[in-house]
């Protein structure tokens, strides 16, 4: 589902934030991306959807070649993968239930597709009866529910997800993994870029840990350090 040979970033500024990274994420896996601050974990998170293009190697995603994609290919390829930030990133001025069809109109869904599908993933991440809230009445949880909504509405085949509980206390952080967890089980693939221990040790997915810019370990039932 997504593959990497050999790559590496280098940004404009000649910044190297990625080393020779090499992995194969299945369809249905759940992975833990972790590593200290500036290690290159949101980088490798843009190159999978493509925020960022790799600098040499290949980044293969649901099939395809970023690098090779063409600009009408862009919006079926983005379908495919939901995205959520630490900051949450909603339209202030949008509602609830239309930050969330918004990212239906932009793939051109139907009216009648988005008045069944919106109510269905706002009440899978527990926002029944928000539909109209604005997001500065809600908390960050809250917020973060909307954006995972917003993220799974159109069905992807994966959702990545960095640092999504950055922002939040430890108790709904639970609440947002959880999800992530539930929204894994329907088999969609999920890959999380996180520096909070405690989560990694709790879940024992798959953790590649990264240290400047280089995999420094690629675990099955792992944990955030080898000492802890
Ligand atoms: N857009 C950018 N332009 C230049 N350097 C960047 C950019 N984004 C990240 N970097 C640098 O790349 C390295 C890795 O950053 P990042 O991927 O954000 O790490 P992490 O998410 O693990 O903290 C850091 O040295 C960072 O300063
Ligand atoms: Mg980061």
């Amino acid at each position: 589902m997504i593959r990497m040979f050999g790559v590496s970033k280098i940004y404009r500024n000649g910044i190297k934030a990625l080393s020779d990274i090499n992995f194969h994420i299945k369809k249905g896996e759940f992975v833990f991306i972790v590593g200290p601050s500036g290690a290159g974990k949101s980088t490798l998170i843009k190159l999978i959807f493509r925020e960022e293009l790799p600098s040499s190697g290949q980044v293969i995603v649901a099939g395809r070649n970023v690098a090779r994609l063409r600009r009408k290919d862009l919006p079926f390829f983005r379908r495919k993968i939901g995205v959520v930030f630490q900051d949450f990133r909603l339209l202030p001025d949008k509602t609830v239930f239309e930050n969330v069809s918004f990212a239906m109109e932009v793939v051109e869904a139907s009216k009648s597709e988005i008045r069944r599908r919106v109510p269905e993933v706002l009440e899978l991440v527990g926002l029944r009866g928000k539909e109209k809230s604005m997001p500065s009445e809600l908390s960050g949880g809250e917020q973060q529910r909307v954006s995972l909504a917003r993220a799974i509405v159109n069905n992807p085949e994966i959702v990545v997800a960095d640092e999504p509980t950055g922002n939040l206390d430890p108790e709904t952080s639970w609440d947002i993994i959880k999800l992530l967890q539930q929204i894994n089980l329907r088999g969609t693939t999920v890959v999380v870029a996180t520096h909070e221990s405690s989560i990694v040790n709790m879940l024992r997915k798959r953790v590649i840990a990264i240290e400047k810019g280089r995999i420094v370990r690629d675990q099955q039932k792992g944990v955030y350090n080898y000492e802890s």
